[in-house]
């Protein structure tokens, strides 16, 4: 479906791309022709996901920066000594999280602010920075937040990252119009079950749990990392250009539990169920 070099003329920062989701985005940007940055605080991760980048993109372009993006100076001089390796930085993936399973009255308030420094502060310096070096040398860009499917219902367990992921969205859509004159388009992805190890282990409990959340996943699977790449992709190249001030969701219909009698399904095999509501039709009609 897309062209080899979609995305040729795009120099992309992706935060978190040193593993997990954030890395399979970043490989895919890069065998479409991308000059791609990745960041993590960690620098063996980095150098090693670097190498699994050039794995899949023989003459790609990948440069990687350890920082902590919830420090604004931070990012300013990663921005600045990864723009003088790979050129003006226009396309930015605010993609790295944190996130853990707590009951809300025990958050410790340190908790709380280290999801969300991570989740909104640290996506408002890499959108600022990026941003507004755009906006200085006239250039257009593309900004991708990845968010979640519970920033529109919240979510038991997950608090700061609920409150995070909410304020993104909502940073997604002020940007979106505010940037619009410059030619920045800025748009969200929601995943919603794609497992990954920093995700599973921090987020699914045992066993019991995963086959309780599975079932409530209606296509029947989790999402694969490619699906979200390649919507990645789209929506960050300029294939979308009108495309801004949108989320996206992407949960295999996951987040439509919310619907009242949703759960029904999940009570007998389908056969059944058409039986009891055939039932349930002549008792109602008499
Ligand atoms: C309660 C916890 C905790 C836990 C840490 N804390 N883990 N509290 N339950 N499981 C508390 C600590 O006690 C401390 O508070 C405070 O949080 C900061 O912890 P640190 O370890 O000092 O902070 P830091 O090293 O900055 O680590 C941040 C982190 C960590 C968020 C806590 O987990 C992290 O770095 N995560 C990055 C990767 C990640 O989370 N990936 C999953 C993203 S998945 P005190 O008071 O003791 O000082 C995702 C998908 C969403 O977002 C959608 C799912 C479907």
């Amino acid at each position: 479906m897309f062209d080899p070099d979609l995305l040729a003329d795009k120099h992309i920062l992706i935060t978190g791309g040193g593993s997990g989701l954030g890395l399979d985005m970043t490989a895919r940007f890069a065998e479409l022709g991308a000059t791609v940055s990745i960041c993590g605080r960690t620098p063996e991760k980095l150098e090693s996901a670097q190498k699994e980048i050039l794995s899949r993109s023989k003459n790609g372009k990948v440069f990687t920066h350890a920082a902590d993006i919830r420090d604004y100076e931070a990012v300013e001089n990663m921005v600045a000594n990864l723009e003088s390796q790979g050129g003006l930085i226009n396309g930015l993936v605010n993609n790295a999280a944190g996130n853990f399973l707590a009951a809300s009255e025990d958050l410790s308030p340190n908790a709380f602010k280290a999801v969300v420094d991570i989740v909104l502060t640290g996506s408002f310096n890499c959108s600022k920075i990026v941003g507004s070096r755009l906006i200085e040398r006239e250039e257009q860009g593309s900004i991708l937040n990845i968010v979640t499917t519970y920033t529109q219902t919240g979510c038991a367990f997950v608090l700061p990252s609920a409150c995070a992921k909410a304020g993104v969205e909502a940073m997604t859509n002020s940007l979106a119009y505010e940037w619009g004159t410059y030619g920045i388009r800025v748009n969200a992805i929601a995943p919603g079950p794609f497992p990954t190890e920093g995700a599973w282990s921090r987020l699914m409990p045992d066993e019991k749990s995963e086959q309780a959340y599975k079932s409530r996943i209606p296509s029947g699977r989790y999402g694969e990392k490619w699906e979200l790449s390649n919507l990645a992709a789209f929506v960050i190249s300029d294939l979308a250009p009108y495309m801004t001030g949108s989320t996206i969701p992407i949960d295999g219909a996951e987040r439509l539990n919310a619907g009242q009698f949703n759960f029904i399904a999940q009570l007998a095999p389908r056969d059944q169920l058409k039986q009891m509501f055939q039932q349930m039709k002549s008792k109602s009609s008499k």
